[in-house]
């Protein structure tokens, strides 16, 4: 089951009854998981500062690294590790199968892709769209392909790429990272959908340029965040998995160095199983 989806979801204290003693009875504290992490953060003796922890319905634990080293600093190297965004691609080089499997195709994604092509200019012959972390390009790259669109791929993890060629023989595909990306040509639209919240903060912020220069004139960029300036922690296939999000102004402030121009930004849709969107339209 894949649980990442809801980045930043409804917030509620975990009962402080079911909390473990701190310090941990286990000095060795190999194996920790994320959830008994948060349950050793919350019992933390009072009178310190008990940094924030949050818990999900559905995800069972949304925490900050920030936090997780501020109240544990001598954490095993295993925990620091997964919870960085430099793990993200390793991560999905081992999951791509399951990810693939498991990754809903209800096509809730629909009412954004299709107020995308709605938007999105058709600069040659056909409409151009780059999918950037386009993972296995189920449901989103083959929806698009059946609309008659021209898709390109792109994902940092190699394995998601063999799954993408193996689901859409005819679709151009490239293993690239996004971060830096320079295709030298333009689409008509840009989608980064569930893929860009993986990267660090300052990553995202140099991306808008990315973005931008992979757009065609009145190109249209989608993508998905948090709805608030956050680092939370995900699960993918029993992996945690790191997201990052920043606050709806400095997006908005981002994209308008850029030259684009928020179309419409939807948080928490609830037409979009609670995904957070982003439309902008760069300048023409
Ligand atoms: C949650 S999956 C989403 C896949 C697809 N967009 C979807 O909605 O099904 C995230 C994808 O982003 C890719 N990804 C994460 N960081 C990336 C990066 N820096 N460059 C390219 N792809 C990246 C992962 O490999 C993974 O396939």
């Amino acid at each position: 089951m894949v649980t990442h989806e809801k980045i930043v979801p409804k917030k509620e204290r975990i009962n402080r009854s079911t909390c473990l003693p701190f310090p941990p009875p286990d000095p060795a504290l190999t194996r920790i998981n994320a959830r008994s992490l948060l349950l050793l953060i919350q019992a933390r003796p009072p009178g310190q500062n008990i940094p924030r922890a949050n818990v999900s319905r559905k995800t069972p634990l949304v925490i900050a690294p920030d936090t997780v080293r501020l109240a544990l600093p001598r954490l095993p190297p295993y925990l620091l590790v997964t919870m960085t965004p430099e793990n993200i691609l390793p991560t999905y080089e081992r999951q791509a199968k399951g990810f693939d499997r498991n990754r809903s195709k209800a096509l809730f994604e629909r009412v954004w892709l299709d107020r995308l092509l709605a938007h999105a200019p058709q600069s040659t012959g056909k409409r151009r769209v780059l999918d950037l972390g386009c993972g296995a390009g189920r449901p989103i790259a083959q929806y698009l392909v059946d609309r008659r669109v021209e898709v390109t791929g792109v994902d940092g993890a190699a394995a998601m790429v063999a799954l993408f060629q193996e689901n859409l023989p005819n679709v151009r595909v490239f293993h690239e990272d996004m971060r830096g990306l320079d295709l030298q040509e333009t689409f008509d639209a840009v989608i980064a959908w569930d893929s860009f919240f993986h990267l660090s903060k300052d990553d995202q912020r140099a991306m808008f340029k990315t973005f931008a220069h992979h757009l065609a004139p009145r190109g249209v960029l989608l993508f998905t965040s948090g709805p608030e300036d956050s680092e939370v922690i995900g699960n993918v296939e029993g992996e945690e998995v790191y997201h990052a999000s920043l606050g709806p102004d400095e997006y908005r402030a981002l994209m308008a160095e850029q030259g684009l121009e928020v179309l419409r930004y939807v948080p928490e849709d609830p037409e979009c199983d609670f995904h957070t969107v982003w439309m902008a339209r760069l300048a023409g």
